[in-house]
């Protein structure tokens, strides 16, 4: 790994094994982009790749000169308003109403390590050795301000990190009203781009789509970063697929609004702008004061988007995540939501609780409904105070009891919301944000609490604090149920409203760190209406995140999937629920539910006092299960090998780290007659072990050894998966079904 400047040239060269990250000095003394891939050998100069042939009807920077337009060279950070007509990655409103703005380089340090972003997750070093970070200063001599970019790249993997910091140096305040984390000219745009959309319950699927002349992007307004889309991009070359072809991944640290979004102007090349939405922001800096992007990263792949998801899981699992459970294989949880949902007495829960012990289960968690006067969704948001009606007990005793059972105890909040029925919102009618003579508008009754103001979030962590200080609460379910409309902050002055989104998120972070720096062995899981804040930021305050509130395994196929090309398995939360399906009303055999929930961080979500004792039975042997393999499934090396977006059949694997075990899950939506005999390619193992291969078949889980392969075999040939469907049932062989999967464990001899 190193990072060069090349004095005569003016050229930065980032490079490490995998990738290569160059820019110039221009002749205009702004940052031009040059190269962004594969790794080359460094040398002295590069410039022959600033393509400046004039053009015809160009708007050119230097009097005389018909070879200087920013609008064909690639910028580093682009800045609309001269001869660059793309959109930008910066804009500032100053004084006199101008927009325009010259950055102009003044010098660069180079870091070992990783500095900290102030107040904002990131990814991290934890030796000086792991990680460079080149920052390079530019000034606007005209306002005064300075910008520094930040490039921090890691010595495994084609990573790089990189934000922007501004900082006013000059005599009157300014108005950022766009300050993107990344900006990346490419010399073509011969890509398909991918994205993860979606909607409630059906979050994070994979959508393509060829890039064409023009702006496509997309983003949140909603104050988290949404269902309804990732702040995530790849870019594809044609032809690449899972294992083969260029790939860039982009995507960024942060859980507000967002944008993504790609530019093709009409000379060909390609701009991504990645960063906080510029819609509606507007960030006073007055004298003296700094603004922080959030981080972007970026992913450079040559084998195909497993490869990239591989970089983004070590780098988000080891490297975003911190603290006491990044590395620790998650409880088998019971969750009482789907159980109970509001209908629920401590009788009740402690029912669930032994059941779920005599499973095997590890944690119990209490969801809505346990504060103030909260028996309903109308009413107690903010008064983070159990209920003595409905606990007797208190959290503190429910706690003690559970623990006594010998399970982990778990808790549910909504920290950032109120409902009018509560006595927080009595006290402080002024702390929900809303616009003033406008109509507040509500999401499930409920109301956003003003998270840019410290007091706001003071008073919350002192409520959480003090349940955390008096019960054993070993884990949080932090919620967050609704988008942020009519946004507007009491606290703040007219030319400061355009930072309340911002400051919102910065107040969710700051409450998350002082939780996890107080509370350090709780395990925290991020939930927004399911999966509304599954992003990179949230993932550096909590390792795991709730993926969807759709608990179907079937539609869990798709959300899991898709949540895997940027995003840990550690991190995926899922749970075998009830059937039928509670969003659904579908019906899937116990077994698919669990082999579906495995790949994830494992838990129910349902009654299981209703079960039968055979199927309490089952249960217990998947929580052994689990508990004997949850290692390699949350940490080992995960390979997507047939999507279920593309056909009726999914498949994907875990492999352990000296690849001397390997899962398989293998999932069929519809069953049918007669099929065709199936083979799945595996990935990963190593050609020369001999593994021993156990299928796990229907609600089967001992499995013996039913064949042995060698890893070339498997990877070349395939695995065998062929089952009943296709042809007649053998002896002992089991009918196929709708929803049906199988689990395959092989293990090296
Ligand atoms: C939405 C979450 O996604 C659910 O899991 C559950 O916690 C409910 N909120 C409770 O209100």
């Amino acid at each position: 790994m190193n990072i060069v400047f090349h004095e005569k040239t003016g050229i930065f060269h980032l490079f490490n094994d995998c990738i290569s990250y160059m820019m110039v000095i221009l002749p205009n003394r702004q940052m031009g982009q040059l190269y962004f891939g594969r790794r080359i050998r460094d040398r002295e100069d590069f410039s022959h790749l600033l393509e400046l042939q004039p053009r015809v009807m160009s708007s050119c920077v230097f009097e005389g000169d018909k070879s200087f337009s920013l609008e064909h060279v690639k910028q580093e950070y682009g800045v609309y308003g001269t001869t660059d007509y793309r959109q930008p990655a910066v804009e500032i409103l100053q004084e006199n109403g101008s927009r325009l703005s010259d950055f102009r380089y003044e010098g660069y340090v180079i870091t070992p390590g990783k500095p900290k972003l102030q107040g904002l997750p990131a990814t991290y070093a934890e030796s000086e050795e792991e990680a460079r970070t080149l920052t390079i200063r530019l000034r606007d001599p005209l306002t005064g301000v300075l910008l520094s970019l930040s490039y921090t790249l890691f010595a495994q993997d084609g990573v790089l990190a990189r934000s922007a910091r501004l900082y006013n140096d000059g005599d009157a305040a300014v108005h950022l009203t766009t300050a993107m984390s990344l900006c990346m000219d490419l010399p073509d745009f011969d890509y398909e781009l991918l994205q993860l959309s979606g909607a409630w319950s059906r979050e994070r699927h994979i959508r393509t789509r060829r890039l064409e002349y023009g702006v496509q992007s997309v983003g949140s307004l909603r104050g988290h970063s949404s269902h309804e889309h990732n702040p995530f991009l790849a870019l594809m070359r044609p032809g690449a697929d899972e294992t083969q072809g260029e790939v860039i991944g982009f995507s960024l640290i942060y859980s507000g609004n967002f944008l993504a979004q790609a530019e093709v102007d009409n000379h060909d090349t390609l701009r991504v702008l990645l960063g906080i939405h510029p819609q509606g922001f507007d960030w006073k800096l007055a004298p003296g004061e700094s603004f922080q992007t959030p981080e972007a990263v970026m992913v450079y792949s040559d084998r195909g988007l497993n490869a990239m998801s591989h970089s983004f899981h070590r780098l988000y699992q080891r490297r975003l995540a911190r603290g006491y459970w990044r590395d620790r294989p998650r409880p088998v949880l019971i969750n009482n939501w789907e159980a109970t949902y509001f209908d629920f007495t401590s009788r009740k829960l402690l029912e669930l609780a032994k059941k779920a012990r005599d499973c095997g289960v590890e944690l119990f968690v209490l969801d809505d409904g346990w504060f103030g006067q909260r028996s309903n969704d109308r009413a107690g948001l903010g008064d983070w105070i159990p209920n003595p009606l409905r606990l007797p007990e208190g959290i503190a005793g429910l706690a003690e009891q559970i623990e006594a059972l010998g399970m982990k105890f778990g808790l549910w909040f909504e920290p950032e919301m109120v409902n009018l029925d509560s006595e927080l919102y009595r006290r402080h009618p002024d702390w929900m944000i809303r616009t003033p003579g406008r109509a507040v508008s509500h999401g499930r009754y409920q109301y956003v609490l003003d998270f840019s103001r410290a007091e706001v979030v003071d008073c919350i962590y002192q409520m959480m604090a003090k349940l955390l200080r008096e019960a054993k609460i070993s884990y949080i379910k932090w919620d967050m149920n609704r988008s942020i409309s009519e946004c507007y902050s009491a606290a703040l002055p007219p030319d400061r409203q355009g930072e309340v989104f911002h400051r919102y998120i910065l107040g969710v972070y700051d409450l998350y760190e002082r939780l996890t720096t107080q509370f350090p062995h709780v395990l925290f899981e991020s939930c927004a209406s399911g999966g509304a804040r599954f992003d990179p930021g949230i993932l550096y305050y909590a390792p795991q995140g709730w993926a969807s509130d759709d608990s179907d395994a079937v539609e869990r196929l798709k959300i899991q999937y898709g949540t895997s090309l940027c995003y840990p398995i550690s991190s995926i939360g899922s749970h075998v629920s009830a059937s039928p399906n509670h969003q659904l009303f579908r019906s899937t055999p116990l077994y698919t539910r669990a082999n579906v929930a495995c790949f994830g961080t494992f838990g129910y979500e349902l009654d299981l006092n209703r079960l039968t004792e055979e199927e309490q039975d089952e249960i217990r042997e998947q929580i052994r299960f689990m508990k004997q393999y949850r290692e390699l499934l949350q940490f080992g090396t995960f390979y997507r090998l047939k999507s279920p977006f593309e056909g009726n059949v999914t498949v994907w694997m875990s492999v352990s780290g000296d690849r001397r075990e390997a899962i398989v899950g293998w999932y069929r939506v519809l069953n049918g007659v007669n099929l065709p005999y199936s083979r799945v390619r595996l990935a990963g193992l190593d050609p020369d072990f001999c593994y021993e291969i156990m299928i796990m078949d229907g609600s089967e889980r001992e499995g013996e050894a039913c064949r042995s392969c060698y890893g070339d075999e498997l990877m070349n040939l395939g695995l065998i998966t062929s089952d009943a469907s296709s042809g007649e049932i053998a002896p002992g062989q089991r009918h196929s079904c709708d929803f049906d999967s199988r689990l395959f464990v092989l293990k090296a001899r």
